[in-house]
């Protein structure tokens, strides 16, 4: 089978999405150097794959800093020229609040590791590129729901966003000059909105350093105990509870619409293309601790609090467009989250630690 590259590969969504690409046969490599993650996720993705009884599972992992070009190129030259036919790039750092104390770091790692993975991609000849966006390109967006044509660049207020925006931007350009090749790039930005839950044998998840700056690992890190209540920025916003609404979408259908994306690209050599993954559904933050409550059994204390700056009221995805060009939407639904969220939490009170 075709050999796949993982950039940030031990990190959540890369570590759910090798689950799924081995499903399918896929070998891999992941590239990591475990900024934001630990060996320790990708010991857990062989048990479930044993425990899944998928067979020959090819899955190799390389600690390597992409920042570092020498280094990176050492990956690149062990699988040799067309090593790999096409890349995942999740590596990156993601903390929304920290991207705007270390914009310099932000910028320099996620530019960098991405310019450094495309020059090797184009001297190892792997042209098939997938890139882990955000919704946050669409900044403050106020029509809803968002299509992939909603504009993007423009409100958005964090260092980590302006990121995610810059590298579609280069991405977009590169392609577009290696149009007349032989053998084209092909490009696809996924726009993820918000991911969560975990897969469901609880055994992987997300794990994050330090107080987590997302909805859902807060809620049940409050569930298990680990601290003691939610903070919910402003209830006075215009939705029908007054909290924010958002997006959230299972983990696992994230993972599967990378899967889509490799298969998109195999069909259609020399596409741009850009696909929002998202359900459709909004929920509010009071939607999200009652399911949680619900999953979990215990009660979830919280305070409202001040707004934060930034924040909208409502974002939530049109992802028809996934559907209609790549066959791909999102088929778990709010219980399924948090069911499988409170399986990786209680299993695992620490996370991988
Ligand atoms: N989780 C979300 O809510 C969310 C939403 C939208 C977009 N994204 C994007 O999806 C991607 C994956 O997100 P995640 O939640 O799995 O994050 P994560 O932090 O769990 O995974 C990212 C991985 O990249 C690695 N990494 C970072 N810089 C690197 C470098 N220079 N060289 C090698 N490895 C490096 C980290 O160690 C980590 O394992 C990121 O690009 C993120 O910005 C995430």
């Amino acid at each position: 089978m075709p050999r796949v590259l993982l950039t940030g590969g031990c990190g959540f969504i890369g570590t759910h999405t090798v689950v799924v690409l081995l499903r399918s046969g896929y070998s891999i490599t992941v590239v990591d150097n475990l900024i934001n993650s630990s060996l320790k996720s990708i010991e857990r993705v062989r048990e479930i794959a044993k425990d899944e009884g998928i067979e020959n599972v090819d899955l190799e992992v390389e600690v390597c800093d992409m920042c570092d070009l020498d280094a990176f190129e050492k990956v690149f030259s062990k699988y040799g020229p067309s090593g790999f036919l096409s890349c995942i790039h999740f590596a990156g750092l993601k903390a929304v609040g920290e991207s705007m104390s270390l914009p310099l770091l932000y910028y320099q790692n996620n530019l960098i590791n991405t310019m450094n993975l495309l020059t090797l991609m184009e001297k190892y000849s792997c042209h098939r590129i997938v890139f882990s966006s955000s919704a946050t390109v669409y900044g403050a967006a106020e029509v809803m729901p968002i299509t992939e044509s909603t504009r993007v660049g423009e409100g958005i207020t964090n260092a980590y966003g302006r990121t995610k925006y810059m590298i579609e931007g280069i991405l977009g350009d590169f392609q577009k000059s290696k149009e007349k090749n032989e053998t084209p790039w092909s490009v696809t930005i996924l726009r993820y909105f918000n991911p969560v839950g975990a897969h469901p044998s609880g055994k992987i998840g997300e794990d994050p350093s330090g107080p987590p700056n997302n909805l859902m690992p807060y809620v049940s890190q409050v569930a298990v105990g680990r601290r003691e209540f939610l903070s919910v920025f402003g209830n006075d916003y215009d939705t029908p509870d007054g909290t924010g609404v958002r997006d959230y979408i299972h983990v696992m259908d994230l993972a599967e619409g990378h899967l889509s994306a490799i298969k998109f690209m195999d069909k259609k050599p020399g596409v741009y293309e850009v696909f929002n993954l998202g359900t459709g559904n909004g929920y509010s933050v009071l939607d999200m601790v009652r399911a949680m409550e619900k999953a979990s059994g215990r009660k979830i204390e919280y305070k409202i609090v001040e707004r934060r700056p930034g924040d909208i009221a409502t974002c939530y995805a049109n992802a028809v467009k996934a559907k209609e060009e790549m066959g791909w939407e999102a088929k778990l639904g709010l219980n399924e989250m948090c069911r499988d969220l409170w399986a990786w939490q209680s299993n695992n009170p620490k996370g991988f630690e």
